[in-house]
């Protein structure tokens, strides 16, 4: 945990931003895997470690804005308990970790709310994502378990996706933890990777890096010689030389910060012409929207920045043709980059996408775009000081989308199909780094990992 008065002083400054009513905050529960005693890995709720650092299952907290009090629910450990799970601190002594004195079991929790209902207060809660907690709230609040989201307060949405959004230095210093245990991942998966290799063998190599070296993986790896399905968590193929791979994975530090790193590597050590070609195209549109980083600029602009130079790379390599700015703005690029540009990173990989992106990545002047591509940029905004956030262009060759763009002639007048057929097998690129916004521009976090084709050839032709 942080120091005690971290904690504190995170949620001085939410009641200074919530004016009245009941704060309530959820701990998540073990979740069962396939029989109650048998349960995935426990993962607190991010909200609920932001305020109050508790990292184990079946809390609550409350914070009593109207009569300025906190409060923690939780049921000490009983000697059944003990004997499964060994001793444990008390609901009394976790809670001072955190600043806060009062503590009542789980059960009174429900009488604590009643009570509070019945006197007309507000009772606050952010959106939720767990089953569990869903029908917890129906049975707290009387409200229908799928329909919780609807009454989530908008309030506490702001005010708590405001302060989680600005990373502290001590926040910064976790993530730069977390990726330096990507670092290791990175760097061991080009070191590690053989022709006549399985994906798995790779993947599961590097996972346990992050489990040795912090609190494991942050989101599942996604290591694949199609790079081209951007989510792809299938590790069965076999790998051999003239393959690229994309590896895209990230760790959470002790105290559940995240990191989130992509790195494209030849299986063989060495790019052949055409992976170079397109290899370029995403570094410089990778480094341009880095460069292109400082508070007051929109991340749409920065997003339509590097669609340009990836559009204008594959102009110059005859994949796309006509004017550039208008295939950008009518979104014909999106064929090969169908993804946004980045998102915040912080305690959520995904930060704070459990608030809805449109409550904190997109505002008044700002608004979703409908179009394909664009639509999937997850944050708009302009950029503040001590946000951190993922830039992660790519170009892939989505054999599908191609076949149906060109069967419906979308877009014929910047896109090369004949020359396209070339690349149906050619997978994808993509390079993330983990980057924040300073006063005047912005900072690549961690120890730089190898990005170059130079850099990225020396380390991936070393195997071990
Ligand atoms: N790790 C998934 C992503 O980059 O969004
Ligand atoms: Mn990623
Ligand atoms: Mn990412």
């Amino acid at each position: 945990m942080f120091p005690v008065k971290i904690y504190k002083q995170r949620r001085e400054e939410l009641k200074r931003k919530i004016k009245s009513g009941v704060i309530l905050f959820l701990g998540n529960d073990e979740s069962p895997m396939n029989y109650t005693d048998n349960a995935y890995k426990f993962r607190q709720d991010s909200t609920f470690l932001y305020y109050f650092g508790i990292d184990e299952p079946s809390f609550a907290a409350v914070i009593d804005v109207d009569e300025d009090k906190e409060i923690i629910f939780g049921n000490d450990f009983t000697i059944d308990d003990i004997i499964w799970m060994g001793e444990q601190k008390t609901v009394k002594q976790k809670a001072l970790r955190c600043g806060v004195k009062e503590t009542f079991s789980m059960s009174q929790l429900e009488s604590f709310l009643k009570n509070a209902f019945s006197k007309g207060r507000k009772i606050h809660f952010i959106p939720q994502y767990r089953h569990s907690n869903m029908i917890k709230l129906q049975i707290l609040l009387g409200i229908d378990a799928t329909r919780i989201n609807d009454y989530a307060s908008q309030e506490l949405i702001k005010a708590v996706a405001e302060q989680r959004a600005v990373k502290s230095s001590e926040e910064i210093q976790e993530i730069e933890n977390a990726i330096s245990i990507a670092y290791e991942m990175q760097i061991s998966a080009m070191k590690f990777t053989k022709a006549g290799m399985l994906e798995k063998e790779v993947a599961g190599f590097i996972e346990g890096i992050a489990l040795s070296m912090g609190s494991g993986i942050s989101f599942p790896i996604i290591f694949s010689k199609h790079g081209e399905i951007l989510h792809n968590h299938f590790y069965g193929n076999k790998l051999k030389d003239g393959d690229i791979v994309v590896n895209d994975c990230g760790a959470e530090s002790l105290l559940h910060y995240a990191s989130d790193i992509t790195r494209t590597f030849p299986v063989s050590g060495r790019f052949t012409q055409a992976q170079k070609e397109i290899y370029e195209i995403v570094l410089y549109a990778q480094l341009t929207a880095i460069n292109s980083i400082k508070p007051g600029v929109s991340y749409k602009d920065i997003h339509l920045k590097a669609s340009t130079v990836i559009a204008e790379g594959l102009k110059a390599l005859k994949l796309m043709r006509g004017d550039i700015k208008e295939a950008v703005e009518k979104g014909a690029h999106a064929l090969f980059f169908p993804h946004g540009l980045g998102h915040l990173l912080g305690l959520d990989v995904h930060d704070l996408e459990n608030f809805g992106e449109n409550n904190f990545g997109y505002d008044n002047k700002i608004k979703r775009s409908s179009q394909f591509g664009l639509k999937s940029l997850r944050y708009a905004k302009a950029l503040v000081p001590g946000i951190v956030i993922t830039v992660e262009p790519g170009i892939y060759f989505i054999p599908q989308l191609i076949e149906q763009w060109k069967a419906e002639k979308k877009f014929e007048e910047f896109i090369n199909y004949e020359k396209l057929e070339a690349y149906k097998n050619f997978g994808g690129i993509r390079i993330e780094d983990d980057v924040l916004v300073t006063k005047n521009g912005s900072k690549v976090l961690g120890k730089p990992i190898p990005k170059t084709i130079d850099e990225v050839e020396a380390i991936a032709s070393d195997k071990v």
